[in-house]
């Protein structure tokens, strides 16, 4: 039998031994839903306060209850640890790692490089490695490939005794229509074989499988779909800026153009872009193709627009007060919702950070509240504010010169914000609905 043959017929019949490396947002998704299928799963991580609480039954990601990792704990078919040999045992083994920027705005790809580290010391004969951290065409190629089919030991042949490939993760956190499970996938690999085995090996838990040709091809589609997502969000916040000027309802004109039931996507304005994914992935992208001598102008614009959301903002903020007889200086601001995008816990890259750090900057007395984030730390400003309590919120709502949603939280009563707000900003246009040419206390951007 060969390393292939006998390594597919270990997948079909699910005694396939499966690693994921990296059990964050994307990782604890996808180890859960191979487990519900029956493969035996084991998480590792480097962050040892993740694999304690896992080991006493609890999740640390809101997508997957902790009723659902005790089961799958007690039944044996998903376990975590922070111990790297045990990928010596791993037949199939998935790479969820982070993919940040640097502080110049370069990849970071030391979690890829420390994962794939570690993996090589390990890897075997027999063994289907599949990358899912989103990053830049050619990773898997100039990077996975040669670290792992040579480690210093032994030499394995790709396609014949390993088997690579890249499937970008897809996930879009606190979803419950398309899932882990349900959204299509797409597998491109090394070669014919490499796609096989993993086609095998995911078909055997996830429901569709789209196959491309290479790993370079998986790469840049996933960097297509969000940098897609980007430009249009850049090109919405930009018109949002010039309706301003033309004393036009933004909110208005994107509903009336998305009657259109054909050749138009809806995209809604913002405080700026936010998350693990948007902000950052096209920027992979354009660092790859400035090492070819090529601007990606598209991106670069977008990104440009989109950073400068928060001090828009501000700005409209500051307008809105003048209008009322009034300055940031000393008086207090409460910004609702922290998180980067409606009804989770997730924090990275939210445009709240911003916002707050520049409120702070004019001398605003500075209060937030959100429902699912009780702290957040500003990386570069440093400071760290802690959440309003909930019973406490319309109060301080009563009190502020000026509340500003950033982030539109279903948990909100929105026309008892309204009710209750002296002014209100609100970057989301959760009040739409709610207002008319009488409502004077609220601003929308
Ligand atoms: N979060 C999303 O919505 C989302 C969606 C699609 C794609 N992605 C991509 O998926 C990748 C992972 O993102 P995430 O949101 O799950 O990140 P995360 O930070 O939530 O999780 C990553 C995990 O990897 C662990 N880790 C760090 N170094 C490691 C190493 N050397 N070996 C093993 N584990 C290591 C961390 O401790 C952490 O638990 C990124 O490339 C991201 O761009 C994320």
């Amino acid at each position: 039998m060969t390393p292939k043959d006998d390594l597919i017929a270990k997948l079909k019949n699910k005694t396939a031994k499966i690693g994921i490396l990296g059990m964050g947002y994307v990782g604890m998704p996808l180890a859960v839903v191979f487990a519900e299928k029956g493969f035996n799963v084991l998480g590792i991580d480097p962050d040892k306060r993740k694999v304690d609480t896992f080991n006493k039954g609890i999740s640390y990601i809101q997508d997957v209850p902790s009723e659902t990792v005790a089961r799958l704990q007690k039944s044996g078919h998903l376990n975590m640890t922070a111990d790297f040999a045990d990928l010596a045992e791993m037949d199939a083994v998935s790479i969820c790692v982070p993919t940040p920027l640097r502080q110049t705005g370069d990849p970071d790809m030391s979690f890829i490089l420390s994962a794939t580290e570690e993996l090589a010391k390990y890897v075997h004969k027999g063994m289907v490695v599949v990358l899912e951290s989103t990053t830049y065409p050619g990773t898997t190629r100039e990077i996975l490939v040669p670290m792992l089919t040579n480690n210093g030991k032994q030499t394995l042949v790709v396609g014949e005794d390993i088997f690579i490939c890249f499937s970008p993760e897809r996930v879009d956190p606190g979803r419950e229509d398309w899932t882990t499970y349900n959204t299509p996938k797409v597998m491109g690999g090394m070669t014919k074989d490499c796609v096989e085995v993993a086609t095998t090996w995911y078909a055997g838990a996830l429901e569709t499988i789209v196959q491309v040709s290479s790993p370079e091809a998986a790469e840049m589609a996933k960097l297509l779909e969000n940098t897609f997502r980007m430009i249009n969000i850049g090109m919405v916040n930009e018109l949002a800026m010039m309706c301003e000027r033309l004393g036009v309802d933004v909110w208005e004109v994107i509903d009336a153009a998305a009657s259109k039931p054909f050749g138009f996507m809806k995209f809604t304005p913002g405080p700026g872009l936010g998350g693990h994914c948007i902000p950052i992935d096209p920027l992979y992208l354009s660092w790859k193709m400035k090492a070819l001598n090529y601007s990606a102008k598209f991106i670069e614009l977008a990104s440009e627009i989109n950073t400068n959301m928060p001090r828009y903002v501000v700005s409209r903020i500051l307008e809105g007060m003048n209008d009322r007889g009034k300055t940031l200086k000393g008086n207090k601001v409460l910004v609702l919702g922290v998180a980067y995008k409606p009804d989770i816990d997730d924090v990275r890259e939210s445009p709240a950070l911003d916002v707050i750090a520049l409120l702070q900057k004019k001398g605003a007395l500075v209060e937030y509240h959100d429902p699912y984030i009780s702290n957040i730390h500003h990386e570069h400003e440093h400071w760290k504010l802690s959440s309003l309590p909930d019973d406490k919120m319309m109060d301080a709502v009563r009190k502020a010169d000026v509340v500003v949603l950033v982030t539109n939280h279903k948990a909100y009563n929105y026309p008892d914000l309204i009710k209750n707000a002296s002014f209100l900003f609100d970057t989301r246009n959760a009040t739409g609905p709610y207002v008319n040419d009488s409502t004077t206390n609220v601003v929308r951007l």
